[in-house]
């Protein structure tokens, strides 16, 4: 990243990714000439509505479905929003029953508990200290009011990656409708729908080298829900909102740059790099939050015991990486996603999450390990 005095080291990729300069050339062209309205049919609005149109073609191409199956969204939480509010007022059933997980993200946990105030009842799936869900509990939860199924892909914090394809197997089994949030999970690892097996899939723009503001929801098609955005018909009447060229000319860019995950053998040797040389110079000070051949290729959780994870990042100014812990008027508190795995406080307290990503070089990682290791003696 830029350099200042001391070089500024970004390992947080899985909050937020610079833009591509690949897809910021393509927004550059687009605002040069697609300003129309994409539904207007005159010479304004003709290059915008193709723009939008490759942009869905690309987004396709990448989760490996139908461009109709594409709704264009403002991010990762729209985009779950509008699975779990969708099905709940689309349901016939009095009291709706959803099942998720108890390591997702609040953009999945805060819809979820706004429809439990209204009726619905909310199965949240416990995990194991990896972070992980078993298939069996999923089973054992499922009712006959069981209206949705919404089980996070990958965690942002621990980089978990949940066993979709036996969770999706078993919601189709029952006929119950599946979602899964992979913001984080794609363009790091496969993810064609119908691999995994799923009817919703949710993605975020600023997760893959697009900008904040644009993300995707797959609808599998035929699928019932009630839109989230009610207004004219845009998005096949999905979700009502002029599009936006530039920002959908971004996210299918940056779609069409991350289906080549060939970038992620580098990327995941680097993590593994960090690891080993953090375990090198702290020995047993330093444990594993996740699960080790079961993570995202980018993403390194770990615990410095007997420190805080704000403490470290504090003496290390121009590292930006993410803690695991908030400190609440002197006392810390585990993030929720750290205390379904029954991290104790004491070790959660040292959680760092480190991020990688394209821009990541190895010596970035060298400085890392060589400023963190004299910390902890
Ligand atoms: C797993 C997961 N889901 C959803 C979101 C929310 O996405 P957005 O910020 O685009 O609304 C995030 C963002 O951190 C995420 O990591």
């Amino acid at each position: 990243m830029n350099s200042t005095n001391r070089q500024q080291i970004y390992l947080d990729f899985n909050a937020s990714t610079p833009i591509d300069p690949r897809v910021e050339s393509v927004m550059r062209s687009t605002m040069e000439y697609a300003f129309g309205n994409p539904s207007s049919t005159h010479w304004a609005g003709t290059p915008a509505y193709t723009i939008v149109d490759t942009a869905r073609r690309q987004v396709a191409g990448l989760l490996g479905c139908k461009p109709a199956e594409i709704v264009f969204t403002s991010g990762g939480s729209e985009s779950n929003n509008h699975v779990l509010k969708g099905i709940y007022f689309a349901s016939q059933v009095r009291s709706p029953h959803i099942i998720t997980t108890s390591v997702e993200h609040p953009a999945i946990v805060e819809p979820c508990r706004f429809l439990q105030r209204l009726g619905a009842r909310i199965t949240w799936l416990p995990v194991d200290s990896t972070g992980c869900i078993d298939p069996d509990d999923l089973m054992q939860s499922i009712t006959a009011d069981t209206t949705l199924i919404s089980i996070m892909h990958a965690n942002n914090e621990v980089g978990t990656i949940q066993p979709i394809e036996d969770c999706a197997q078993i919601a189709r089994e029952h006929g119950i409708p599946f979602h899964t949030d992979a913001a984080q999970s794609v363009g790091k690892i496969p993810t064609r729908v119908d691999d995994l097996g799923v009817d919703f899939l949710s993605i975020a723009g600023h997760k893959i080298y697009a900008p904040k503001g644009i993300g995707a929801l797959y609808i599998h098609e035929g699928a019932s829900l009630e839109p989230l955005i009610h207004g004219a018909s845009h998005e096949l009447g999905r979700r009502a909102g002029t599009e936006s060229a530039l920002l959908t000319a971004a996210l299918g860019e940056a779609c069409t740059l991350a289906r080549d995950l060939t970038a992620m053998d580098r990327i995941r040797s680097l993590r593994d790099r960090l690891w080993t040389g953090l375990k090198e110079s702290c020995g047993d000070q330093v444990v594993l939050n996740g699960r080790a051949g079961q993570c995202l290729p980018n993403t390194l959780n770990i615990s410095f015991v007997g420190h805080t994870g704000h403490e470290l990042l504090a003496q290390i100014p121009e590292l930006a990486a993410s803690t695991g812990s908030a400190c609440h008027t002197g006392r810390v508190e585990l993030s929720p996603v750290l205390e379904a795995m029954g991290i104790s406080p004491q070790v959660g307290a040292g959680a760092v999450r480190f991020s990688l990503g394209r821009t990541t070089s190895s010596e970035e990682v060298e400085i890392v390990i060589e400023k963190l290791g004299p910390l902890l003696v």
